[in-house]
């Protein structure tokens, strides 16, 4: 399965990052000087991506800008031969192509993956939910595109959480294949932690067959009245393989302040640039904490 296309939903309303979200797009968010989406862009590239399809929602289009050429401003950079931010400002353009579709109403993400369904055509594809930042090289999907290879069909992203937490997360029914490896049984979207069948839960990154988006036209809303991408997953099962990858790499949720605040840190001490000044601003908060 050559994986040449990536599906990035970003259409939500970004509720948990509100008041911010009024006027700029979560996916816009930084950690550090680059917006989240910029990291799954990246992250997909590596992998052998070369067409990205953004979905959006209408108010949204300062994620189509991001993308676009800035032309006045490299002009001015190339003037006063700022050679290192000429380099950062096309940086996004320059990582593959993107196009977007519009979502027009919020029926929830397997909708949203649907909208992408004439842009992917009858070719294998990649859904990347830009909340799930994931710290590894090589990359999560890069990782992902060797196991669906090997298994020749659909791969999900997986990982083991606390059962406490498991009921915000869609959940996997799985049989140990190989190491990190499991067969999908079943999928279950956000049951409660009684009914969760494991708790390996859904990260955001899906390898899939075209097939996944007749599964989605067919399916009916379900947890919290929406289309979810789970239940498409779950009718897919009836006629292909699908196989869950407990990834290498740690996982942080972009898309609740405490979350990003948490990645912003560990990418910062991560950083040749930055790593020296986020070590110096955690020692200085160190020594308040040891003072109290
Ligand atoms: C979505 C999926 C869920 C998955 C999660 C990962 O949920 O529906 O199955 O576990 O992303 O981030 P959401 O976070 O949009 O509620």
């Amino acid at each position: 399965m050559q994986i040449r296309k990536a599906v990035i939903p970003a259409a939500g309303l970004g509720t948990r990052f509100l008041p911010v979200t009024m006027s700029v797009p979560k996916e816009l968010l930084p950690i550090i000087d680059r917006p989240l989406l910029q990291y799954v862009v990246a992250e997909a590239a590596e992998a052998g991506v070369e067409e990205v399809i953004i979905v959006t929602s209408p108010g949204k289009e300062s994620i189509s800008d991001y993308f676009q050429p800035h032309t006045a401003l490299e002009q001015r950079l190339e003037a006063g031969g700022e050679e290192g931010l000429l380099a950062k400002v096309a940086e996004a353009a320059n990582l593959a192509k993107v196009s977007f579709v519009v979502q027009h109403e919020a029926l929830g993400l397997g909708h949203a993956v649907l909208m992408a369904k004439d842009a992917v055509g009858g070719e294998p594809f990649v859904v990347v939910l830009p909340d799930d930042i994931i710290a590894h090289s090589p990359g999560a999907i890069t990782q992902m595109v060797q196991v669906s290879e090997q298994m020749n069909a659909g791969v999900i992203a997986v990982e083991a959480l606390p059962w406490e937490v498991v009921h915000n997360y869609g959940v996997v029914d799985g049989t140990p294949v190989s190491d990190r490896v499991y067969k999908i049984q079943g999928l279950v979207e956000k049951p409660p932690r009684e009914q969760a069948p494991s708790n390996l839960t859904i990260v955001g990154r899906y390898i899939l067959p075209p097939e996944i988006f007749g599964c989605l036209e067919n399916i009916r809303p379900g947890a919290n009245g929406e289309i979810q991408l789970t239940d498409g997953l779950l009718a897919l099962l009836r006629d292909h393989d699908l196989y869950a990858y407990q990834f290498a790499g740690n996982r942080f949720d972009g898309g609740t302040p405490m979350g990003l605040l948490r990645a912003s840190l560990a990418f910062a001490l991560d950083r040749k640039d930055t790593s020296k000044e986020a070590l110096s601003i955690l020692r200085e908060f160190q020594g308040r904490l040891d003072q109290s």
